[in-house]
């Protein structure tokens, strides 16, 4: 049966990064996807966030994988939060000495990560779907089914499940703890041909609801509307969403319609599994925690959490310490609880509630941000990840501690 050292399951930016830098290692990594490079490429279902902290970046940059990021992404060195019909702009350099955050779509960054890795020489396994787990406890082994159907094994010293929000690998954790929250609302998120709002990002809170401008480009625009739970796309034809866009905008913008070219529902919700790690097993990214979008972290936490995995497989392949694969699990529920509720932070800050009384809370908590450089400051080192990637943001150059 074939081996490896590290089997990963889930070729996204978490699986992606920590294939990179384990290869870039010598170490021996088999890669399973269990979708085509074209879907995870192109598919226009996969559309996701776009906003990269300062660390990320940072991350990116020093992996030698931010070539294109560094050219196509947008720095962004503020963004703009609107209510009671003004603009209020935060200025993150100002606030966070310096930081500013770069707009890159994640599909961008997952072509670039394939790219990458292929031209280096290294496999993805495309289309390998894994079925199973087996002799966790001894020799873990990933069960999966190749393009032509066969059931086939690969013997691994390690498996780390980046296998996303439907992860099947997260049932591997005896006793794990699944720690989660819902909110009654859900996103519509379009990608448009068309002018953004304005040259840096718009959250909107208004009575109606909040609306989030975003871009992927000076010509693509990338907008959402928070709408009930249960609304269907259906009743959304395009000039209503346009024509709501532009009410929750009135007063500090407005948006020319343009054609569509993505349309989504997306319903918001915060989970948490802890532990994150069993044995011979790992699991990160969106298969270990999931952020709302509202503060847009959910790239960043599986970026950070490669980069953390990839330091402790390194300490215990080169310097035969198991301390930082063992203590992987409270180090990383560092950065993913500070993204959670900084991701709350924001849903409950931005988004209209049915309560008045939660309402009445909510806009005295908007209005004293807008006048209080204390909650600027907690927003603005948030939003550019002073302590999510921001911890890692130099560790890919420092020698790991024995
Ligand atoms: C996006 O550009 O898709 C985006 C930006 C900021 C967010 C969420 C999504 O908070």
């Amino acid at each position: 049966m074939p081996r490896v050292q590290v089997g990963i399951v889930g070729a996204g930016p978490a699986g992606l990064l920590l294939a990179h830098l384990l290869a870039g290692e010598g170490l021996e990594v088999a890669v399973l996807e269990a979708r085509s490079r074209e879907y995870l490429e192109q598919s226009p279902h996969r559309i996701r966030a776009g906003v990269l902290e300062w660390g990320s970046k940072e991350i990116l940059a020093q992996a030698g994988l931010g070539d294109r990021m560094l050219v196509q992404g947008l720095e962004h060195r503020g963004v703009y939060l609107a209510f009671d019909g003004a603009l209020h702009r935060l200025d993150f350099p100002a606030l966070t000495e310096g930081r500013s955050i770069w707009v890159y779509g994640q599909q961008y960054l997952v072509q670039d990560l394939i790219r990458l890795y292929l031209e280096k020489g290294h496999a993805i396994h495309f289309e390998h779907e894994v079925v199973g787990l087996e002799a966790l406890e001894a020799e873990p082994t990933l069960v999966y089914r190749t393009p032509q159907g066969q059931t086939e094994r690969l013997v691994c010293e390690f498996v780390v499940g980046a296998d996303g929000s439907h992860s099947l690998l997260r049932s591997q954790i005896p006793g794990a703890q699944v720690h989660q929250k819902t909110y009654p609302f859900a996103w519509l998120g379009i990608l448009a041909q068309a002018r953004p709002a304005a040259e840096e990002l718009i959250y909107a809170s208004h009575p109606r609801g909040f609306a989030l401008f975003s871009m992927r480009s000076p010509s693509i625009a990338r907008n959402y509307l928070q709408v009930p739970v249960e609304e269907r796309l259906e009743d959304w034809p395009d000039a209503r969403i346009w024509e709501e866009l532009n009410r929750r905008l009135e007063g500090v913008a407005q948006v020319e319609p343009g054609p569509l070219l993505e349309k989504s529902l997306t319903p918001l919700r915060s989970m948490v599994v802890t532990p994150m790690q069993h044995g011979r097993f790992f699991l990160m990214g969106d298969a270990a925690h999931i952020v709302p979008p509202t503060g847009a972290k959910g790239m960043n936490l599986a970026l950070c959490d490669a980069v953390l995995l990839y330091r402790a497989f390194k300490a215990y392949y080169q310097q035969k310490d198991p301390g930082p694969l063992e203590a992987y699990t409270p180090e990383a529920l560092r950065h993913v609880w500070q993204a959670e509720l900084f991701s709350y932070f924001m849903t409950t800050l931005l988004h209209t509630p049915a309560d008045p009384f939660d309402d009445g809370l909510r806009q005295a908590h908007l209005r004293h941000l807008g006048q209080s450089p204390h909650l600027q400051r907690f927003l603005a080192e948030n939003y550019v990840g002073l302590h999510t990637s921001g911890r890692y943001a130099g560790v890919l150059r420092a020698p790991v501690r024995g």
